[in-house]
């Protein structure tokens, strides 16, 4: 074990946490009856931070941590980190990107799926004794239909190829055109609402992102079209979200993430035109293991060697 003091602050599973205990003074604030007293007693020991893609870090706990080097967070998503904050006190933040690209790709085909071809619902009618009473209701081809992509980053671009080679069409936005890309880019994500029969939120969670999913993109998003969102729920205006549904402004969603995590909005628990997942992007074996592996080499990285193997783009120099 080394002298170096770690603070946790989210859930960790096995296969992460017992290598870390195993190598670091590790500190559980998440599980922590005595937060305050925790603090008291090793925050000025504390060099590293483990936490998950959700955790929100406040600036006021980093505070409380003067000798905090690095934040290793075990997910892709850093929206919970205050970036700005931690580049002026020089602390490093570490990702987990690539490793889970794949598995959060095939989430979002499976709500595609599960929404456009109604199988969710399909498999509550077999499991409710209703085959063979009633037939179940025709749905939609998904060749030819257009899938609206919000984000193009290494998970939309992997959900565009998975999309693609199911005949579907792909269109785009984001920040600008990206060049070497066979999809359309749609300068405006009221305008890419518009033309989709599934709308895919996929890019980054954060101040910039938040609620740009609003009434009016649902709008235009109309009767003809699904939201998807296997981002961050944050992006997507929740309350606005329920409510066209209610009136049948869109015609479905799927998500897998939710403003409140596990808090999901009690409306959309009855209705059967809306696919839930509980937040299980990245939740295979092989995948976590793949970001805990890369969370704690990082970490290893840093206090062995002041090197960071997956530094956030922002930090960059
Ligand atoms: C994980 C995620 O659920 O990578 C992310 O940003 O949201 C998910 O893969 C989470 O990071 C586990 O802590």
């Amino acid at each position: 074990m080394t002298n170096v003091d770690i603070l946790v602050t989210a859930p960790l599973p096995p296969f992460l946490y017992d290598p870390l205990k195993a190598d670091y003074r590790c500190h559980d604030y998440y599980q922590s009856s005595h937060r305050p007293g925790l603090l008291a007693a090793e925050g000025t020991r504390i060099r590293g931070l483990v936490q998950g893609g959700g955790t929100l870090t406040p600036t006021s706990l980093l505070d409380e941590l003067p000798k905090l080097e690095i934040i290793s967070v075990f997910g892709v998503g850093y929206d919970g980190v205050p970036v700005d904050y931690c580049r002026n006190r020089d602390i490093k933040v570490t990702n987990t990107p690539d490793v889970l690209t794949d598995d959060v790709a095939d989430v979002a085909v499976g709500l595609v799926l599960m929404t456009g071809r109604g199988f969710g619902a399909a498999e509550r009618y077999v499991r409710a004794g209703e085959w063979g009473k009633r037939p179940f209701p025709l749905t939609t081809k998904l060749g030819g239909r257009t899938a609206g992509i919000l984000g193009l980053g290494r998970i939309g671009k992997a959900i565009a190829r998975r999309l693609a080679a199911m005949e579907m069409k792909i269109a785009y936005t984001g920040r600008k055109p990206q060049p070497d890309v066979p999809y359309r880019f749609v300068p405006t994500l009221t305008g890419l609402a518009a033309e989709s029969d599934f709308l895919i939120v996929a890019c980054p969670g954060g101040p910039a992102t938040k609620n740009i999913v609003n009434a009016g993109v649902l709008e235009a998003l109309g009767k003809k079209g699904t939201l998807l969102n296997i981002a961050r729920g944050s992006i997507v205006d929740e309350p606005a979200l329920v409510d066209a549904l209610s009136k049948g402004t869109i015609k479905g969603a799927g998500l897998d993430v939710f403003v409140d995590e596990p808090n999901v909005p009690a409306p959309l628990l009855s209705m059967d035109n809306v696919v839930l997942l509980p937040h299980v992007g990245s939740a295979t074996q092989q995948t976590r293991k793949a970001m805990g592996d890369l969370c704690k080499a990082n970490l290893d990285a840093w206090f062995a060697e002041r090197k960071t193997l997956t530094l956030i783009p922002e930090l960059a120099d």
